[in-house]
């Protein structure tokens, strides 16, 4: 008997930087409500030109400010009697129709930053300040390389499960139809929230037979790029970010780039890979359920790896409750 609940180990909510929006989606002055990690949240741009979140519910009458809040320099203004919340600290900065501010009168403020074409904030179950960064890509928004394409999609899936693709290599052979790919070298920084997996083989490119190195760079649950490198003077990068909107959902967002001389001759191809790709892992995703004791073989040579590399980005109060 096969029960889904029986067999399911739901996994709560992982700590890191997550994308929360495209950083040419936020012009200056929009105000956004989004809704991820299980949470309602007001996102907006500044007069300044950046981007800030807040917890959405004004302590006043409890207004959102995501409907119908409106930017007033750095700070946002409540819709219902104008109340203003700096989009740094979110205190309020202003009562229109009285000089004296309440001291409680304030919101949560998340810590933002934008890099890499996508706003991200930290999400942390607890609350806790930024533990770890990571890095901004050089090849985005350099003029050698392409106009960034982006793809994104919302998929019934955990963050922890559509990251463990990357140390997946028997899986790409069966759901993506790959040629079997030698195992590769898998290496990890020694604040071990960033690791690297690097693949070399002889691979036909666009511009001929050459060693193609793969290297899929991981920081965090859900932040990964993946570099083609070993083709003369020429590069193909692909860079993404999946956040949980809740325990069971999650909304990716993946860009691709390319060096100039590749892209009339491989961009098309490149973005059809991964669109399509994405599209047959989806039923997996979809009906799996999480094992939080799979049992492996010896030819899993990094999935045990990564299931305890992973653990690291959850608050114990929230994985030992599950
Ligand atoms: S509810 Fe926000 S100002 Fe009154
Ligand atoms: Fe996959």
């Amino acid at each position: 008997m096969a029960r889904r609940e029986q067999e399911h180990d739901q996994l709560p909510i992982p700590n890191g930087w997550f994308a929360v929006e495209w950083s040419r989606e936020l012009h200056e002055g929009d105000v956004k409500p989004i809704y991820y990690f299980g949470e309602e949240l007001v996102l907006f741009r500044t007069r300044s030109g950046e981007a800030k979140v807040l917890d959405p519910f004004c302590p006043h009458l409890g207004a959102h400010l995501g409907y119908g809040g409106r930017v007033m320099g750095d700070s946002i203004r409540c819709p219902f009697h104008g109340w203003q919340f700096d989009g740094a600290s979110g205190d309020c900065s202003h009562i229109p129709y009285c000089e004296r501010i309440p001291q409680k009168a304030r919101v949560r403020s998340w810590e933002v930053q934008e890099k890499n074409g996508m706003v991200f904030v930290w999400y942390h179950a607890e609350a806790k300040p930024p533990e770890w960064d990571f890095p901004a890509l050089p090849e985005i928004g350099h003029e050698d390389w392409s106009e960034p394409r982006t793809f994104e999609v919302e998929l019934e899936a955990h963050v922890q499960d559509t990251h463990e693709n990357n140390n997946d290599p028997v899986h790409f052979q069966y759901v993506h139809g790959m040629p079997q790919t030698p195992p590769g070298e898998i290496h990890y920084d020694e604040d071990s929230t960033h690791y690297r997996i690097v693949n070399t083989s002889e691979q036909q490119t666009p511009l001929g037979v050459f060693e193609v190195t793969l290297a899929r760079d991981s920081w965090g649950l859900g932040l990964t790029s993946v570099r083609t490198e070993g083709i003369p003077d020429a590069g193909l990068l692909m860079y993404s970010s999946t956040t949980p909107i809740d325990e069971k959902r999650v909304h990716s967002r993946w860009l691709l780039t390319c060096t100039n001389n590749l892209v009339d001759i491989a961009g098309e191809e490149f973005m059809h890979g991964l669109t399509q790709g994405v599209k047959v892992d989806l039923p997996v995703w979809k009906n799996m359920v999480h094992r939080s004791r799979p049992v492996l073989c010896e030819g899993d040579i990094f999935l045990s790896d990564y299931r305890k590399w992973a653990r690291q980005f959850y608050s114990d109060s929230v994985y030992d409750e599950r």
